[in-house]
């Protein structure tokens, strides 16, 4: 299946959906890899692999959040993009690109959502005391950070933990998660099973 790839950042989590693509038996190949920032590590790091890459600069749209959005869809469509996953896409979608792509468009989370939806998620664990956290991949619809959950991994709560030693042990559970789940979804059916959710790693 031909998915694309929608980021704005370091692309970590694009890394490890382009590296499970190389497994022979992975159900996807990435044609695309569009960011809304030309400087975006990740585009580097895409083109660098040998995908196709786009930038499309929301900055060059002024305020024109539709305009941008729909030069997005074009790109996902001349790219022959079945699916699309969001990995540190930091722009709020409005509902056109949601509903044109409503079921076949995936994003991940860093918390175990519906808890901390938005940003610094990682801060605002800490802050609340909880013992679990983890991410989350999720179907994307108009609401953020609310869609169906198609999978979750968690991640214990250390003493002494700092927002970035939590944030980096809620990455590595990332970039296993999205690509099974992303594997998952594209081979059966989207009921979950027990597989969709990752044990605590201690
Ligand atoms: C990840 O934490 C992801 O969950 C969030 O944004 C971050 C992107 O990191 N949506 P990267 O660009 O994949 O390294």
């Amino acid at each position: 299946t031909p998915v694309a790839i929608l980021l704005s950042g370091r692309g970590s989590n694009a890394t490890a959906l382009i590296e499970a693509c190389k497994q022979p038996d992975f159900p996807a190949r990435i044609c695309l890899v569009l960011s809304n920032k030309p400087d975006a590590p990740g585009l580097d790091m895409a083109r660098a692999a040998g995908l196709e890459t786009v930038a499309i600069d929301h900055r060059l749209y002024k305020k024109d959040r539709d305009a941008h959005e729909r030069a997005v869809d074009a790109a996902l469509r001349d790219a022959g993009a079945e699916v699309v996953c969001l990995a540190g896409y930091m722009r709020l979608l409005t509902p056109f690109l949601t509903t044109q792509w409503a079921g076949k468009m995936l994003n991940i989370h860093p918390s175990l959502l519906p808890v901390f939806p938005g940003l610094h998620t990682h801060e605002r664990a800490l802050e609340a005391g909880v013992r679990i956290h983890g991410c989350t991949v999720h179907l994307v619809t108009e609401g953020m950070d609310e869609g169906p959950i198609l999978g979750q991994a968690a991640v214990p709560v250390l003493p002494g933990d700092t927002a970035d030693a939590l944030a980096a042990r809620v990455l590595r559970q990332e970039h296993q998660l999205y690509p099974g789940v992303l594997r998952r979804y594209l081979t059966k059916s989207q009921a979950p099973t027990s597989a969709d959710a990752a044990l605590l790693v201690a």
